[in-house]
């Protein structure tokens, strides 16, 4: 059986609403069942220079409903490098670390390949990433959050579009995924959303304005996901504008205030679930794997398998959007 009585437990890449819930999880998990925790800070940076200490009960209390991470997060360019690795390895050995919990996404887990394919240390990832761009998980932490935060904002913007009889184009989150435009702009009865998986045509874009113009709608929000295949929330304004030039069109970047705030109640819940398997996980001897949640059953998926790409987003979604919006 695998040495699991030290477990390094760190926060990596773009925090999100319940990396600090999931934390707490682990630590009094770890620690209910005789494991000592010891909190990596700044993620794979923090291993790298050796940011080390040890964890008690008390160091998560009341940061349940707190956004953000204790721990600290960063995105590591060292640690992508053989000799950024070596160091990292050393630092655990240094600090007796016999097993890692690694929260993030995608980079997380890319990272966490490279170095296993180079050191062995039992290791279980819980996924942190408000995207949803991982495979094995019908949910990520911090998602259901950056949704919600999405949604009121538009909500918002509504209000004065409509006030206005005004265009507005929202941009959200999502470098490599569509989820939060998706289920924001649905939750928000956007007019058009457009997102990396779907190639957008403007002229349909152009044309679904058009029909709207004649139906004497007098509001159109478009929500685009950051990640969609044209440069971006200014450039769709431009070739509105150069169609519609009586249109008022405005942009607006909702940015990273969708990362922060107090986490809903589904990643509170969510990431107290993962932190809690994944400690047991490598109690059991499971290892080299991320928990995640599919149909409400905890599961655990290789790290390599996570990263290979997420599930296509169903197409009755897609056309959903275009029926609704009518
Ligand atoms: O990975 C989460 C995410 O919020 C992406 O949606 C976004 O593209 C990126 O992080 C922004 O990263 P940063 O905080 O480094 O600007």
């Amino acid at each position: 059986m695998n040495d699991i009585s030290n477990i390094g437990i760190l926060t990596s890449g773009g925090d999100s609403p319940g990396m600090n819930a999931a934390i707490r999880a682990v630590v009094r998990t770890g620690i209910y069942h005789g494991i000592d925790i010891y909190g990596v800070r700044h993620g794979y940076q923090g291993m790298i220079d050796g940011d080390i200490f040890k964890m008690q009960t008390t160091d998560v209390s009341n940061i349940i409903q707190r956004g953000g991470t204790i721990l600290k997060t960063a995105r590591s360019k060292e640690f992508m490098t053989a000799e950024g690795m070596e160091k990292a390895y050393k630092e655990l050995q240094k600090h007796n670390i016999t097993a890692l919990v690694l929260i993030g996404g995608d980079g997380t887990f890319r990272g966490a390949v490279d170095f296993f394919e180079r050191y062995t240390i039992p290791a279980v990832g819980i996924p942190g990433t408000i995207d949803k761009d991982l495979s094995g998980t019908d949910f990520t932490i911090g998602f259901d959050t950056a949704v919600n935060t999405a949604m009121e904002a538009i909500d918002k913007i509504r209000d004065t579009a409509e006030a206005h009889d005004r265009l507005f184009i929202v941009e959200v989150m999502g470098r490599d995924a569509g989820y939060i435009a998706l289920n924001s702009g649905i939750s928000c009865g956007a007019e058009d959303i457009l997102i990396p998986e779907q190639v957008t045509n403007m002229d349909n874009v152009l044309d679904k304005i058009a029909s709207d113009e004649r139906r004497k709608k007098t509001v159109h929000i478009i929500v685009v996901a950051e990640g969609e295949g044209l440069s971006g929330g200014r450039d769709i304004g431009e070739s509105i504008r150069n169609r519609f030039p009586l249109l008022d069109v405005r942009t607006c970047v909702l940015g990273h205030i969708q990362r922060g705030g107090s986490p809903s109640y589904a990643d509170r819940v969510l990431a107290s679930r993962l932190g809690y398997a994944a400690v047991n996980a490598l109690r059991s001897g499971v290892t080299q794997v991320m928990a995640g949640i599919v149909n409400d059953k905890v599961v655990f998926t290789p790290f390599s398998n996570v990263i290979k790409g997420v599930s296509p987003m169903e197409p009755d979604m897609l056309d959903m959007i275009r029926v609704l919006s009518t």
